[in-house]
């Protein structure tokens, strides 16, 4: 398995073939990038929490109807995962104004949103993953109409469980990004990861960040604040 064939190399994780031709090897990575890898940290202790907190919460969408790309943990560091056609969209859901958004459209950082707001970013390092809309996608021949209807209609679905997942450990969820791929068969799956690296997580209590935001903003150690989500929810679920 270790001189597997490396089929590709991100900011956090590699991924490798297995025997399987359907089933792919992701090891994460002790990395942390921010400014689309402008900066980049060996970040010792990342790895493992990312694979367990996923894996975790994988495994709670899985009983709650939501399927994955997530078939099993197999070390400290790896997961396997079903094989698929990336799709590459970023797809943000946001409940409280944060980050990017907060920035573009002044509206201040922490005020909750009065509906989920959905958007789309192009995955592309060279322009630097633009937002865009439903048109563009649809004139780029990311997605089709009838995919984009699955991918909104998922991420929503998606928005409301890990808003409940998060609330019985005392974090709210601010806002997340995850990523969708293609089965041979056509249909969509949830892919990628759902980790403090690509959600906003605030303590319900102290508004502490226990997120990526530790790490781009340099306000401190994020080892210890992806420990603290992946007891908490090893605690209520475990
Ligand atoms: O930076 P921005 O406010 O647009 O991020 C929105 C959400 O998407 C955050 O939770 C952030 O962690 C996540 N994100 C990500 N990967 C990116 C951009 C954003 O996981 N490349």
């Amino acid at each position: 398995v270790r001189d597997s064939i490396l089929l590709y190399e991100g900011k956090a994780k590699k991924l490798f073939e297995t025997d399987d031709p359907q089933i792919i090897r992701v090891k994460y990575l002790d990395q942390a990038t921010a400014l689309n890898g402008v900066r980049k940290d060996i970040v010792l202790g990342k790895a493992l929490l990312n694979n367990q907190i996923t894996a975790l919460v994988f495994e709670q969408f899985k009983l709650k109807g939501i399927q994955s790309h997530f078939v099993e943990k197999i070390s400290k560091h790896e997961q396997l995962v079903e094989r698929l056609e990336m799709i590459p969209l970023e797809v943000v859901v946001r409940n409280v104004s944060a980050g990017s958004f907060a920035k573009r459209l002044a509206i201040s950082e922490g005020q909750t949103l009065e509906f989920p707001v959905l958007e789309f970013y192009y995955k592309d390092d060279t322009l630097d993953d633009p937002i865009i809309n439903d048109d563009h996608v649809k004139i780029l021949k990311i997605a089709t109409e009838q995919e984009i209807t699955t991918i909104k209609h998922e991420a929503y679905k998606i928005n409301q469980t890990l808003i409940e997942l998060f609330k019985k450990i005392d974090i709210r969820l601010i806002d997340f990004k995850i990523e969708f791929g293609r089965r041979k068969d056509g249909t969509i799956l949830l892919a990628d990861e759902i980790t403090p690296d690509t959600c906003r997580l605030w303590d319900e209590k102290t508004n502490d960040h226990l997120d990526k935001d530790v790490y781009r903003r340099n306000i401190g150690d994020i080892v210890p604040v992806y420990q603290e989500v992946l007891d908490r929810l090893e605690q209520r679920f475990n």
